[in-house]
């Protein structure tokens, strides 16, 4: 399948999708705390977005996913399994929720500090968030894909950090994941030129140490190979005539 324009009526849909998978990392956060397992999360999480919102928690059962958001935790790259085990103080954690309304997606994920984190932590999670920043700064029509690659590689690695290569972000609507392929890495000039009506994520995998990653046995948890933090950030994204719209944007954010 080639990359799609999104119609009027398709960016609208997109716009309510995106508004509510973001309302879902609002509503989630004051219940990260010590103590807490990723499951119980999980449960309220789909509690809300079936009941509250009346829409489709569109991990759960998405190739075999058994739960109805991602949790990854400290050295978990993305795709953790939410699990009996509570957090403790110290951790982080990115939670990633994507929502089907209206048969489209909104797709969003952020970062979280179990009570009082290292420096090391608060760094890879600062750097991390820079990255998507400088990535969803350039998005406007005529840039191409391998200027926001570039963007982001170029800082997480003038930082010392390193960028996961396996996973990256994605074109999005009714399909959770479309083309083109949106790389965290790459040559500035390099793949295709973005064009209005596009929607897609970007969603940097930021590594304090090595970027090489590890699929444990469970066939979703991404883990960093040497064990090292990692930190994600995602928004989806509309290419707008003259710029960008964040769709997935939270009210303590303005772009
Ligand atoms: N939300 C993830 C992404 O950003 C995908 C999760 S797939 C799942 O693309 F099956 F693990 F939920
Ligand atoms: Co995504
Ligand atoms: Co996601």
């Amino acid at each position: 399948m080639t990359v799609q324009i999104k119609t009027a009526e398709e960016i609208e849909k997109m716009r309510i999708a995106g508004r509510l998978a973001a309302e879902v990392l609002e509503m989630i956060g004051p219940y990260v705390q010590p103590g807490v397992t990723t499951d119980a999360l999980n449960v309220r999480c789909h509690e809300y977005i079936v009941n509250e919102q009346q829409a489709t928690p569109a991990p759960l059962n998405y190739h075999g996913f058994p739960k109805s958001i991602c949790t990854s935790v400290n050295h978990v790259v993305c795709h953790g399994i939410p699990n009996n085990k509570p957090l403790k103080d110290g951790d982080i954690v990115n939670i990633d929720i994507t929502v089907i309304k209206d048969e489209y997606h909104g797709d969003t994920s952020k970062m979280f500090c179990v009570g009082e984190v290292s420096e090391k932590a608060k760094r890879i999670i600062r750097i991390s968030h820079e990255c998507l920043l400088k990535g969803i700064e350039l998005v406007k029509p005529g840039t191409h894909l391998g200027d926001i690659g570039f963007a982001i590689q170029h800082h997480a690695e003038t930082n010392k950090c390193t960028i996961v290569r396996e996973y990256c972000g994605h074109g999005i609507g009714r399909g959770f994941h479309e083309q083109p392929q949106v790389l965290h890495y790459g040559k500035r000039g390099s793949g295709m030129p973005l064009e209005a009506g596009m929607t897609f994520t970007i969603e940097p995998m930021v590594n304090i140490g090595k970027r090489h990653v590890k699929l444990l046995d469970d066939e979703w948890t991404v883990i960093t190979k040497d064990r090292s933090l990692t930190a994600q950030w995602e928004h989806t994204l509309l290419v707008t005539n003259d710029g960008v719209e964040v769709l997935t944007k939270r009210s303590d954010e303005h772009f």
